[in-house]
């Protein structure tokens, strides 16, 4: 299998007849980094929620790793981060991984697959601590550790690094690169230009729509630009929305 994701004339109205989604259609290769890059508002949580098989579209279709979107199928071959906190407070790191790999079908060896993915977003010295009395930013690492559980196919990350400081940053893309070179196919959701540099796709949305998709050098080469962010300014060019 070559492509991972393939969305036909995707629309998808939420209620109060907001338009998040107005036909769009993509193909996305298994194995890369793909990043959903646009401002807050333009429809990248829907997207993901639509891929993950959480939102019903309106019109079109997406297909998953060869499966509809939602098929119970995908269960252990997909993960997804929520751009919310989606662990629980009240109990320790350890706890909740013990309590989402249960889930997610893996009742033996749970303390093996614990240590595993705490020991790829270097948590191990916090699986005993309560997820309330951790920063942001660790609670942001326990989230994700979640998303590693089972060594999905393909990971929908929205926002996963939203409030990490540069340092953990480079750790957290050390790991996407490490995850790929196995075969992941990794979707992250982001509204920082800089960020969009480390895909190896882009998808650039706007009010709902796809404005550009390539490589972060061919739409800098197509716009002229140095930067992403001035490719995006330049795709949206003062049209109104
Ligand atoms: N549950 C909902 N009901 C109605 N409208 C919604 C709902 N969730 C989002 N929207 C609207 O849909 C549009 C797309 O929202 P979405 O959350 O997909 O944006 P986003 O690109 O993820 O933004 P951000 O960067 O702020 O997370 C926005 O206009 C938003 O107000
Ligand atoms: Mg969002």
């Amino acid at each position: 299998m070559t492509i991972a994701v393939k969305i036909k004339n995707l629309s998808v109205t939420l209620s109060g007849d907001v338009k998040a989604l107005k036909d769009i259609s993509m193909e996305l290769p298994v194995g890369r980094s793909i990043g959903f890059i646009g401002p807050s508002g333009a429809g990248k949580t829907t997207l993901i929620r639509s891929i993950v098989g959480r939102l019903k579209p309106t019109a079109g279709s997406i297909e998953v790793l060869g499966l509809p979107a939602g098929d119970a199928k995908l269960r252990d071959q997909l993960s997804y981060m929520t751009q919310e906190l989606s662990v629980y407070p009240d109990l320790t790191v350890k706890e909740n991984l013990r309590y989402f790999a249960i889930m997610m079908g893996h009742t033996k060896d749970t303390n093996t697959i614990i240590e595993e993915v705490l020991n790829e977003v270097d948590m191990i010295d916090k699986a005993d601590s309560l997820v309330k009395n951790l920063s942001g930013g660790q609670k942001q690492r326990v989230s994700l550790s979640v998303a590693l559980i089972g060594s999905p196919r393909l990971m929908v990350l929205d926002e996963p690094t939203i409030g990490l400081d540069p340092v953990l940053r480079e750790s957290l893309w050390k790991l996407f690169n490490k995850l790929k070179t196995r075969g992941t196919t990794l979707l992250i959701s982001s509204h920082s230009m800089d960020e969009a540099e480390r895909c190896d796709d882009l998808i650039l949305i706007r009010s709902g729509k796809v404005i550009a998709h390539g490589s972060p050098s061919e739409l800098k080469k197509q716009t002229g630009t140095k930067t992403i962010e001035e490719s995006f300014l330049s795709l949206v060019g003062g049209e109104p929305e």
